[in-house]
C-alpha cells in the first residue's frame, strides 16, 4: 500500500516536477502551452522536422540519408493541408509513442518513437497543445518518402515494432529520489542521451547491460559517460558535467562538437536548471561501466609541450611533417605549446578527450570538419580542415600526420592515425544528428521483414490441411 501510493507520488513529482514552467501550468491555457514548447525543445522535435538552410519550423522535409534512400521527415505543423491540422490527440500519441500515422500506416523508425514511447500522457497532452495552438500552420506538403520494395511496404515496420518497440510508459523507480527520476525521465524519454551514448548490436537493439557505455556515430564516438573513473567520466564533478550540457565547453577537460555540438546548441542549453541537474545526477548514477584496454581517464594525457624541438629535427619524418603542419595550421589557436589561448575561447590539447581518448575518431573528426556552435548566442568555431573550407586543405595524410603529431605531443602517444582511418572519417561524413540511423537501420529492418516473412509463414502453414 504504501509502495503503491509512494509510486503515485513519484510519478507525479516525476510528470509535473521540475520545470519551472509546470507550476504555472495547469491543465489548460498558455501553461500548457508554454510546457509543450518546452518538451518539443527537450525533445528536439525541431531538429528532425525542419529542411536545412531555411526550412520553415516544423514543416518537415528534412532528408534523412539510409543505404536504403532518404528517409524524410513530416510536416507537423497544424495546418490540414501539408501538416497534421486533422490530427485528434489520441492520433497525435500513436504517431508519437507508437509510430502510427493517422491514416493508420506504420512511421521508419527515423522519428525515434521507440524512444517517445516512454512519454507520459500528461506530456503528450502538453505537446498536442503547442503543436496545435502555438505553431505556425505551413500548408506546402513535404516531400515523400520512397524506399525501395520490400521497405516501401510499411506493414514491415510490424515485424520492426515487434522486435523493439517497448510500450510501456516511463514508470518511476521508487528506490531513486524523484531528482534521478526526473533525469532518466528525461535523459531516455526526451533528450535521449541513450540513442547516442549506448551501443547497439547488429539488428539494433541497444545492449542492455551497456547503457551509456559509449558508441561509434558515424565519423564519431559517443564516448562511455558512465561514472568510471578510468572509462567513463567517474573523475568528472556534478558541476562540470552540468557545464558541458549548457555550455558544451569544461576547460582542461572536453569540448563538444559534431552530433554532441548539435544537441547542445538545439537541446539542452535551453532546459531549465532544475532539469539539467537531474540528467546530471541520472548520468552520475548510472552503473559504471569499465573497459580494460582504457588505462587512464582520456582527460588525463599530455601536458604542455613547444613543438619547436620537433619541427628543428629529431623526429621520424611523418612527425616532422605533422609538426610543421601543427605549426602552420593549428599553432595560431591552439598556440605552439598547445596550451590554447588565454581566455580559453581555443581550447588547450593536452588533459582533452579528444586526444586522451583510446579511439581517435573525435579528434579526425574535429580536424576535418571543425567545430559549429552557438550557445547563449556566443558562436564558437574552428574551421574544418575538409574540402570546401576557407582554410588549406588537409589531405588523408596530413590528417593522418598531424593527428599523429598532436597524439604524440599532447595526448595519449600509443594511438596511431592511419590514412585510411581518415579516408574512413571522411566517407562517414559531416552528417548530422542522425548518422546513427544509418550503420543499423538496413540489417534492423531485414531482420524486422523477417519476422513478418516468418508469421506469414507460420499462417500459411496453419491453414493449410496437414
Ligand atoms: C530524429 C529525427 C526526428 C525527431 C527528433 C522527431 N521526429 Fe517526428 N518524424 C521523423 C521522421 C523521419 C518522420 C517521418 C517518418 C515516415 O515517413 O515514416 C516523422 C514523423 C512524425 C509524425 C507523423 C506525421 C505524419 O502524418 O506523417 C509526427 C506526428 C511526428 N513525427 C512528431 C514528432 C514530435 C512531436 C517530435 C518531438 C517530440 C518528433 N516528431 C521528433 C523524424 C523525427
Ligand atoms: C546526437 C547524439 C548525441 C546525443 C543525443 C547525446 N550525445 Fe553526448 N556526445 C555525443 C558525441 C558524438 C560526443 C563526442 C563529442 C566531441 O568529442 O566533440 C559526446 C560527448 C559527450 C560528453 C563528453 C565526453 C567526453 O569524454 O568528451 C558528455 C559528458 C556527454 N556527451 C553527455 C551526454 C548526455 C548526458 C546526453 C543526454 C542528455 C548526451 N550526451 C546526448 C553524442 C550525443
Ligand atoms: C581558427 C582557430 C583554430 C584553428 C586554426 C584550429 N582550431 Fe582547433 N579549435 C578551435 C576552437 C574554437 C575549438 C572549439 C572550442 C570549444 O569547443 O569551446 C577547437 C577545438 C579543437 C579540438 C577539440 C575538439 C573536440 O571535439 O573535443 C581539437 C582536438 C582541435 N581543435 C585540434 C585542432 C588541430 C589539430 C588543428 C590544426 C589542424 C586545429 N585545431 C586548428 C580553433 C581552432
Amino acid at each position: 500500500m504504501i509502495g503503491r501510493t509512494a509510486r503515485a507520488a513519484a510519478l507525479v513529482l516525476v510528470s509535473f516536477g521540475g520545470t519551472a514552467l509546470a507550476q504555472d501550468g495547469g491543465d489548460s491555457g498558455a501553461g500548457l502551452v508554454a510546457r509543450g514548447r518546452y518538451l518539443a525543445t527537450a525533445a528536439d522535435c525541431v531538429a528532425c522536422h525542419t529542411a536545412p538552410n531555411g526550412g520553415r519550423p516544423f514543416a518537415g522535409g528534412y532528408g534523412i540519408a539510409s543505404p536504403l534512400g532518404t528517409i524524410y521527415s513530416s510536416n507537423i505543423t497544424p495546418s490540414r493541408h501539408g501538416g497534421i491540422g486533422g490530427y485528434s490527440e489520441a492520433q497525435f500519441a500513436a504517431a508519437v509513442r507508437d509510430g502510427v500515422r493517422a491514416d493508420g500506416a506504420h512511421l521508419y523508425p527515423a522519428m525515434p518513437y521507440t524512444s517517445y514511447a516512454r512519454m507520459t500522457d500528461a506530456d503528450i497532452h502538453a505537446l498536442y497543445a503547442y503543436f496545435t495552438q502555438a505553431v505556425q500552420p505551413v500548408d506546402a506538403v513535404a516531400p515523400q518518402t520512397k524506399l525501395p520494395f520490400p521497405f516501401n511496404v510499411r506493414l514491415s515496420l510490424w515485424g520492426w515494432n515487434m522486435l523493439y518497440l517497448d510500450r510501456t510508459r516511463f514508470t518511476p523507480d521508487p528506490a531513486r529520489s524523484a531528482e534521478v527520476n526526473r533525469g532518466a525521465y528525461l535523459a531516455v524519454a526526451l533528450a535521449h542521451c541513450d540513442t547516442c551514448h549506448t551501443p547497439r548490436n547488429v539488428t539494433m537493439a541497444e545492449i542492455g547491460d551497456r547503457n551509456l557505455g559509449g558508441a561509434a556515430l558515424g565519423s564519431w564516438v559517443a564516448p562511455n559517460i558512465t561514472p568510471d573513473p578510468v572509462s567513463g567520466i567517474g573523475t568528472w564533478s556534478a558541476d562540470e558535467l552540468y557545464r558541458y550540457l549548457k555550455t558544451g565547453d569544461v576547460p582542461g577537460k572536453a569540448q563538444a562538437a559534431g552530433p554532441m555540438a548539435e544537441a547542445i546548441e538545439h537541446s539542452f542549453q535551453y532546459l531549465d536548471d532544475a532539469d539539467l541537474k537531474a540528467i546530471v545526477a541520472y548520468v552520475r548514477q548510472v552503473p559504471a561501466i569499465r573497459d580494460t584496454a582504457d588505462r587512464k581517464a582520456r582527460d588525463a594525457y599530455g601536458a604542455a609541450s613547444d613543438s619547436d624541438a620537433l619541427v628543428r629535427g629529431a623526429a621520424p619524418d611523418t612527425l616532422a611533417h605533422g609538426a610543421r603542419l601543427f605549426a602552420g595550421d593549428c599553432a595560431a589557436c591552439h598556440r605552439p605549446t598547445g596550451q590554447g589561448s588565454q581566455d580559453g575561447y581555443y581550447p588547450q590539447l593536452f588533459h582533452n578527450t579528444a586526444t586522451g581518448a583510446r579511439t581517435p575518431d573525435n579528434l579526425i573528426a574535429a580536424i576535418l570538419q571543425g567545430v559549429d556552435r552557438t550557445v547563449a548566442g556566443r558562436h564558437v568555431y574552428m574551421p574544418g580542415f575538409s574540402h570546401g573550407s576557407y582554410v588549406d586543405e588537409l589531405s588523408d595524410q596530413d590528417v593522418a600526420d598531424v593527428s599523429n603529431y598532436v597524439l604524440a605531443q599532447f595526448g595519449d602517444p600509443s594511438v596511431h592515425v592511419s590514412a585510411a582511418d581518415v579516408a574512413r572519417s571522411r566517407a562517414g561524413g559531416a552528417r548530422p544528428l542522425l548518422a546513427r540511423v544509418d550503420s543499423y537501420i538496413v540489417p534492423a529492418m531485414v531482420a524486422a521483414l523477417a519476422v513478418v516473412l516468418a508469421l506469414i509463414w507460420l499462417l500459411v502453414a496453419r491453414r493449410r490441411p496437414a
